[in-house]
């Protein structure tokens, strides 16, 4: 398994992360237990926001919560400088409980309900980047209810497809989101959005997909929107003072991945700006990006014990572990690959080819498939890495198994961000009526 960050084998040949032996953080914390690795997390931030620094334009790096949202998470974003990106009322709440400057907080979604729009504007958001036609007209309405003017970000999609899975690419006019330029959408929404007294356009934001490795997506985007904004320029004489890319910038999972540094696709990024829009804008326009995955996915190592296991003579080995799709549905969902290894035995050559399975009632909960590993045990720690992003987001309840705690490791110290989930956290919203189960009475 590759080592990211502050991952080592250490003196017992365990794995170690931010200074923690991960045997300790099991018996402190239990298993499935998410590790996230601090200084990795701010590694990744601060290499996107010097990057940005060094390129002279004014810039937000706003991270994309939705890739791992929790309170502790919220306040290092606001540590390091950065904006975020929320989706729903929840990440909101979250943010605003967490003391994140709403300012600094731009909404997301194609379809945000007028009780999140009300949670946002009483709030004072920074932005709502505007997806819809029915959504500028609410949130239009609402903003007068309020006496306000809202910022807003018109959510374009250039038409550019992404290199990357089907099911998260997003940038191509066939999608749920956005407005489309190619068809003249877009240009119809900018001037509805100018003609809403309640509106304040700042700017134009696009987002191609997730998990993308090479920088021509963003560039030929940037591009897109750059030639869609001198258009609006010469034709309505409106200047946009912020355009926003979107994430996607791709992370390591496994060897087949080939990330490239942050620098690399911020300059790639503000470069296209800066080509396209010298010489027509008088003053370049703010640059805004969202990385989601690539601040955390790689900061995260999901740490599980290994159970029972099953071997089928000239077929596979199947090895269980104490978690699965509920704390990882993406191998379920996207196929998606992961590297692990033997936390307690981190120095043992890899003799067997297993694969490794969740607990959960359902055969396609499967999180690695033929992974080297030495002879498992009942009782071994198994590592599973870059686990950081979608996994504790996207994390359920599934067969009632509880979600799983988070710490975050840093300089030998350990600290929970997350709880896991209780047996009682799983029934507490639970009701039983009055005419159901009548015939007995619960005890106790
Ligand atoms: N901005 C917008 C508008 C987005 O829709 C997304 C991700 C991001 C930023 C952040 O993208 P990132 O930098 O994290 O790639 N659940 C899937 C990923 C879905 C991504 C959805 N949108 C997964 O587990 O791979």
């Amino acid at each position: 398994m590759y080592l990211h960050g502050t991952s080592k084998i250490n003196a017992k040949g365990h794995l170690e992360i931010g200074g923690c032996d991960t045997v300790e953080l099991k018996e402190q914390y239990g298993t499935p237990l998410y590790i996230m690795d601090e200084a990795l997390i701010r590694q990744r931030a601060r290499e996107y926001m010097d990057a940005f620094r060094q390129s002279g334009l004014s810039y937000q790096v706003a991270y994309a919560s939705k890739a791992f949202c929790t309170m502790a998470m919220c306040r290092l974003v606001e540590e390091e400088g950065m904006s975020l990106d929320v989706v729903s009322e929840g990440e909101l709440y979250t943010a605003l409980k967490a003391g994140f400057p709403a300012e600094r907080i731009h909404f997301h979604g194609n379809n945000k309900t007028p009780a999140e729009i009300q949670m946002a504007i009483s709030a004072r958001i920074g932005c709502f980047v505007a997806d819809n036609f029915d959504e500028l007209h609410l949130l239009n309405a609402l903003a007068a209810e309020n006496g306000v003017k809202v910022n807003i970000l018109l959510r374009v999609t250039p038409g550019v497809e992404a290199h990357t899975h089907e099911y998260i690419s997003t940038g191509q006019t066939d999608s749920k989101f956005g407005f489309d330029i190619g068809n003249g959408t877009a240009y119809e929404a900018v001037k509805t959005s100018i003609a809403l007294p309640h509106l304040q356009l700042l700017g134009l934001h696009s987002h191609i997909g997730s998990q993308i490795f090479e920088v021509e997506g963003f560039q030929v985007a940037a591009e897109r929107v750059s030639g869609f904004a001198v258009k609006v320029k010469r034709e309505l004489d409106f200047v946009f003072k912020v355009i926003n890319l979107g994430g996607g910038f791709g992370i390591r999972y496994t060897k087949e991945d080939t990330p490239l540094h942050a620098s690399v696709y911020v300059k790639a990024i503000t470069d296209a700006v800066k080509r396209n829009f010298s010489g027509v804008y008088d003053q370049l326009p703010e640059v805004w990006i969202e990385p989601g995955r690539s601040i955390v996915g790689d900061a995260g190592t999901t740490l599980y014990t290994v159970g029972s296991s099953k071997d089928i003579p000239g077929v596979r080995k199947y090895i269980s572990v104490d978690g699965g799709m509920t704390d990882n549905p993406r191998p379920a969902l996207y196929d998606s690959k992961y590297e692990a290894m033997l936390a307690n035995r981190g120095r043992e050559a890899a003799t067997e080819t297993v694969s490794i399975a969740g607990k959960c009632c359902e055969s396609g909960d499967m999180l690695i498939w033929d992974l080297e590993l030495p002879p498992a045990k009942t009782g071994d720690l198994l590592a599973v890495a870059s686990t950081g992003a979608y996994n504790y987001s996207m994390a359920s309840n599934y067969n009632r198994i509880p979600r799983p705690a988070v710490v975050f490791v840093n300089e030998g110290e350990s600290a929970l961000v997350v709880k896991r989930e209780s047996l009682n956290d799983l029934i507490a919203n639970d009701v039983i009526p009055q005419r159901v189960g009548k015939q007995h009475s619960l005890k106790g």
